[in-house]
């Protein structure tokens, strides 16, 4: 399997705030990479890394095989990147069918569009000429799932998606990740619920005031090591 997302050694400055350091893992076509840790441990950041929003105090994102860390945003969407957003950050007047051919503009071409993602998420369908700002969490954050799709990304990264969420729309949204998959996207997700990045994830990165405490497959790591990692026990 090739490798798709390549971060050396990436730090990250927010002013005089050293946000992330020393960030190191590669991912694999295919692969799910889960980044947990807690509140403020620098999970957004990496994935803001990742999609262009800030460059690079130190280190590099490779992306195919070719440094990306200088290139800005709505470039990494045309090579295949597409982030949703923590919050989900959609266009609240715009109706969900706008929202989601937004997520086109700037993106590839492929085998994503609006009946795609109404297939994937069948919920939307009564919804597409409603203003999102209308939408629960839940439609809502299948609505900006959809709209980084709507890019046909080789990478997506998720940023708590299931935050607030009903967990039946979890589940909901958790069955779609293995069709998402199937259409040749490789994901990292960032996910406050511990055991259902454990449940997804083929490769585990744990931060901890911003440096990655833990790098491995759930099965080679101990849960307990997973959760001093997390809350910083060993750090204390
Ligand atoms: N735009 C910003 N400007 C300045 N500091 C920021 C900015 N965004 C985040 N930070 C700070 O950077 C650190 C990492 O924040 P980040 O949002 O990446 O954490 P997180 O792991 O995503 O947290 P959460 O679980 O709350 O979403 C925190 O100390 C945060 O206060
Ligand atoms: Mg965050």
């Amino acid at each position: 399997m090739s490798v798709v997302l390549s971060v050396r050694d990436l730090s990250v400055d927010y002013g005089q705030l050293r946000a992330l350091s020393g960030i190191t893992f590669e991912l694999r076509r295919g692969q799910t990479l889960a980044v947990i840790g807690a509140n403020g441990a620098g999970k957004s950041t990496l994935l803001g890394a990742l999609a262009g929003l800030w460059a690079p105090a130190e280190g590099s994102v490779g992306f195919n095989g070719r440094d990306i860390s200088a290139l800005p945003a709505f470039v990494r969407v045309g090579l295949g990147i597409a982030l949703v957003p923590e919050g989900r950050r959609l266009f609240a007047s715009l109706t969900a069918r706008e929202n989601l051919l937004t997520g086109q503009q700037r993106g590839r071409s492929g085998g994503w569009d609006i009946a795609a993602v109404v297939e994937l998420f069948p919920l939307l369908e009564a919804l597409l000429d409603r203003p999102s700002g209308r939408l629960s969490g839940g439609e809502q954050q299948a609505v900006a799932i959809g709209r980084a799709l709507m890019g046909n990304p080789e990478l997506l990264l998720l940023d708590e998606v299931s935050l607030g969420l009903a967990p039946v729309l979890v589940e909901q949204l958790y069955a779609a990740l293995p069709r998402i998959q199937a259409a040749g996207a490789t994901v990292l997700i960032v996910e406050q619920d511990v055991g259902q990045a454990l449940a997804v994830a083929d490769e585990v990165v744990t931060l901890l005031e911003g440096r990655q405490v833990l790098h491995g497959a759930p099965s080679q790591l101990r849960r307990e090591d997973i959760i001093d990692a997390y809350f910083g026990a060993r750090a204390a």
